[in-house]
């Protein structure tokens, strides 16, 4: 049998070796609530074992439907019959702690099978229909839900450069920016840049340090977020800033230098499940500094863009860390994105020969651009105007590559006005 576990580190490590010895495997480990959210959507387990606390147990699976060939156990401390039974109208099985490896033992997946059938010898025939009307329409309001953003829902991206003032705040305000204007998709930028006071993104978007009041959240007060509501979009929204720009939020990192120890890389996993339950895209903006916290957000990143500039230094620095930190840190080589940044109107070599020594695929060039960087005036750190020239077009083009096909598009109706005005009247 193949399990899940979900529980605080402590538990899942006592089960571990309890599932193992029982000749049943562990396909994954979930030590945080929301992280336990976004396993259960997964499959591959025919079981799940949680052990959060009462509360946090229950939230988790509210949201959780499970299909009808999945035992659900909950191992709960301070067992009653009330709870056996509050569990069991969400479809899972109650259990003492300390008694998991009885429940997991005893049950044969197989035996409960033939049980079932046995037991819907004479099933119901309306109740059978009514079954598969409920059945349907669930099946009818997710696909709806998910028609737009497909499999893309969820992604989490990083844009990381080993080489400081490469353009990795500008790439990442002006991708996010484009990717919620133009699909429609909640996008988060998290900010983890520590080695500034204040926040470089939370001042892309009119908050400084000086004479102003720092943006209503930064990532260290996630520590003392519960849990148990990472799917309060009320509570939840409270943790993040919105933007003047659409769908657009974020979070800063540590307003003063000095936190950054509190930004630790369980800090991150833990803000990164949650919203994950509430935005579509999410977005690192990275320091080149690479810390255990940055690794962790590279880690659980889908995409790193890694951003380079085109001149020889950038390109030997980029090529050291394909080539030799990229090993030590052991990340998938596959997950990189090769963005080139800045790139001028000529240059001695080709773009291609570049990439090359890099070791990855190119994956887009963006060109340097003077108004990029241009005196700023005005509190927002994106200049819009930019959308029609190359450079903006290339970041268009970079969003639409990272997306799956399709999710950005200009809003444009496909049938021409007069067939349009026909189809309303019934004509055609
Ligand atoms: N395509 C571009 N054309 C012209 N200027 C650019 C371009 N991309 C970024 N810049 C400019 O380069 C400078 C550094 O960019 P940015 O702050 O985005 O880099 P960074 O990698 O985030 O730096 P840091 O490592 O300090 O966080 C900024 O002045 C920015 O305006
Ligand atoms: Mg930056």
């Amino acid at each position: 049998m193949n399990i899940l576990l979900c529980g605080e580190s402590v538990f899942v490590e006592e089960l571990t070796s309890i599932i193992t010895e029982n000749n049943h495997n562990v396909v994954a480990i979930a030590t945080s609530v929301a992280q336990s959210a976004d396993f259960l959507k997964t499959s591959g387990y025919d079981a799940v074992l949680i052990g959060f606390n009462e509360e946090e147990s229950y939230a988790l699976l509210q949201d959780f439907k499970p299909d009808n060939h999945i035992r659900v156990w909950v191992s709960i401390i301070d067992f009653n019959l009330n709870i056996w039974k509050k569990f069991a109208t969400l479809g899972a099985i109650a259990i003492s702690r300390g008694t998991e490896s009885e429940s997991i033992s005893k049950y044969k997946p197989s035996e409960l099978n033939t049980v079932s059938s046995k037991t819907s010898i004479n099933p119901d025939p309306e109740m059978e229909q009514i079954k598969k009307t409920d059945r349907k329409v669930r099946q009818e309001r997710l696909e709806a839900k998910t028609a737009k953003v497909g499999v893309l829902k969820n992604r989490v991206f990083s844009v990381y450069s080993p080489k400081g003032g490469a353009g990795k705040t500008t790439v990442t305000t002006y991708l996010a920016n484009i990717i919620g204007k133009h699909s429609g998709l909640k996008v988060c930028i998290i900010d983890l840049d520590h080695t500034r006071e204040g926040s470089d993104i939370a001042r892309k978007f009119g908050y400084f340090l000086v004479n102003d009041s720092p943006p209503n959240n930064v990532i260290t007060n996630w520590a003392t977020f519960p849990e148990r509501d990472y799917r309060s979009w009320d509570k939840v929204s409270q943790y993040v800033t919105e933007t003047s720009l659409n769908n657009l939020y974020f979070l800063s990192s540590p307003w003063n230098v000095e936190d950054v120890e509190f930004m630790t890389g369980d800090l991150i996993e833990k803000v990164t499940h949650i919203l994950k339950q509430h935005f579509d895209i999410i977005i690192f903006d990275m320091s080149d500094d690479l810390r255990d916290n940055n690794t962790k957000a590279l880690e659980i990143s889908d995409n790193i863009l890694f951003v380079t500039g085109a001149d020889l230094d950038q390109i030997d620095i980029s090529s050291g860390f394909t080539q030799r930190t990229v090993r030590k840190l052991n990340l998938p080589i596959e997950k990189f994105r090769l963005v080139f940044n800045k790139v001028p109107n000529k240059i001695p070599y080709t773009l291609e020969e570049s990439a090359q020594k890099i070791g990855l695929p190119q994956f887009a060039s963006i060109p340097y651009d003077p108004e990029v960087e241009k005196y700023r005036t005005t509190k927002l750190g994106i200049n819009e105007d930019l959308s029609k020239t190359p450079f903006g077009f290339a970041v268009y083009r970079l969003a639409q590559e990272i997306l799956p096909e399709g999710a950005i598009t200009k809003k444009h109706n496909k049938r021409p006005w007069f067939l349009r005005l026909f189809k309303r009247k019934g004509v055609v």
